[in-house]
């Protein structure tokens, strides 16, 4: 039963990892995303597309990544030349492509690009608006504007994978589907992972990714699973396209057991995505990780947040319903450094944020805030802090429930949670301590209203 699906040395290749693997960072913006297998995203030059140029550049610089032939990552068409933006929508053909386009750029609840990535600047959805609004002609000239894909590199090799032991299928007729499989854990030597790395099998239908850790074993083949996350998995990472692999400060790492009886159950919850009803389509999407001797410090999640709220059936205002948590750090984990955080909550979440409150009055430190939440697109961020005996913590969360019934913290799809899933170290090692004590409510955790 030990690590069935561990590929243990595992030596790969260069070429088939992320490009950026191997040859240290690469040139790309900070906010940019991208498919990072190979060139999946597809790279055009020199042809034209029929587009005037700076609409043209526009949908490369932004929308490409996904919106490529075929289309990635379950976005539904390419954006790619003049005709495809004149064909009628995937989903309404009584409207044409770039009438929705022109929607989705502006509308606030479900941007493009989707989040975590960054909105269009205000000239680039002028420009799209504009062109639009004056009948989305054809450019006249030839462009050459390159797509390129812009892969998100880490600087180690990744020595271990996360993989499930078969190919998951995706049925053509189901659109959305979750899928969970898992892997246990252990190694004879002590090490540290130190990184972990995506890699992207199909890039057609998959959408997104969170691993948990999990208090007893999962089975490796993957199963279709339900779209919440059980209250006793605690989320280790998020992935959704445009993410960056997620890399530790160089003093720290997740500690590997060394215990074959006790090994991490570690559980990876697939979403995937088929708005276009392909048949067929296998993904066998891992995640590699780095791994090293062990580092200074050891690393650790916990949660903050609240484990006990009920959303009423009818809350006011449009159904949004908001709790405020705020937790005073006691000297027990006092001194703690902060380096990534989690949001998480179900389907009904709308908005998250975690922010410290310094004891001595210093500015506010954000840790981690999603003021566009979504269940698809849940990742981590990167944040940085101490923190210090007396400094607050607060959570906030933020739910629109039109379901006519309260929703309560729980498991089931249809339960929500709030817990803002947090990477720190040095780990707290007192045998009376949880990583979900910070949500667990008095006298430990924090005090919502
Ligand atoms: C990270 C991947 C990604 C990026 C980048 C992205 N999209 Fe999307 N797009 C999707 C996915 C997934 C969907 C389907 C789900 C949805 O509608 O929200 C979608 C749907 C759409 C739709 C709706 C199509 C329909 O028939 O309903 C439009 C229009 C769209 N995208 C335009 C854009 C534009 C314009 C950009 C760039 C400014 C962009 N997208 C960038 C992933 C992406």
């Amino acid at each position: 039963m030990l690590r069935p699906s561990i590929a243990l040395g595992l030596a790969i290749p260069c070429v088939l990892l992320l490009a950026g693997a191997c040859g240290g960072s690469s040139s790309a913006g900070p906010s940019k995303s991208g498919p990072r297998d190979g060139d999946a995203g597809g790279t055009q030059s020199g042809l034209s597309s029929g587009l005037p140029c700076d609409v043209d550049k526009i949908l490369a610089d932004n929308c490409r990544s996904c919106h490529a032939a075929p289309p990635q990552f379950g976005s539904p068409m390419p954006l790619l030349t003049w005709d495809q933006l004149q064909a009628p929508a995937a989903t309404d053909p009584s409207k044409k492509v770039y009438e929705l386009v022109a929607a989705r750029i502006a509308d606030e609840a479900k941007p493009m690009p989707p989040v975590p990535n960054a909105r269009l600047s205000e000239a680039n959805r002028q420009a799209i608006a504009d062109w639009v609004a004056s009948g989305a002609p054809r450019g006249p000239e030839t462009c050459g504007n390159t797509t390129t894909t812009r892969p998100d590199g880490v600087s180690c090799t990744p020595s271990l994978s996360l993989a499930p032991e078969s190919e998951w299928e995706m049925p053509e007729d189901a659109g959305d589907e979750y899928v969970c499989w898992g892997v246990d854990l252990s190694q004879e030597q002590a090490a540290h992972i130190t990184a972990f790395v995506p890699v992207i099998d199909n890039t057609e239908i998959t959408h997104h990714i969170v691993l948990y850790e999990a208090p007893s074993k999962v089975s490796g083949v993957p199963t279709p699973c339900s779209a919440g996350s059980a209250v006793t998995w605690r989320m280790v990472l998020g992935w959704a396209p445009g993410v960056k692999p997620l890399e530790l400060p160089p003093e720290a790492g997740f500690p590997i057991s060394t215990d074959p009886a006790k090994p991490t159950h570690y559980v990876a919850q697939m979403h995937y995505s088929n708005p276009q009803k392909l048949k067929g389509k296998k993904d066998k999407s891992r995640i590699d990780l780095c791994t090293s001797a062990p580092r200074q410090y050891e690393a650790d999640v916990m949660a903050f947040g609240s484990q006990d709220f009920t959303i009423p059936a009818a809350p006011g205002q449009g159904g949004q319903y908001s709790i405020d948590c705020a937790l005073t750090v006691p000297s027990a984990f006092a001194n703690l450094h902060l380096f990534a955080a989690m949001p998480h909550m179900h389907k009904i979440g709308v908005a998250m944020s975690t922010t410290l409150t310094p004891k001595d009055g210093g500015p506010e430190v954000d840790l981690g805030t999603m003021p566009l939440y979504s269940f698809d697109a849940q990742a981590w961020l990167p944040i940085n802090a101490t923190t210090k005996s007396g400094d607050v913590i607060r959570t906030k969360c933020s739910w629109t429930n039109n379901t006519g019934e309260p929703v309560r913290f729980g498991e089931k799809t249809a339960d929500e949670m709030c817990y803002s899933f947090t990477m720190y170290y040095p780990r707290i090692k007192s045998s009376i301590w949880s990583w979900a004590a910070p949500a667990s409510g008095p006298p430990i955790g924090a005090t919502c209203k």
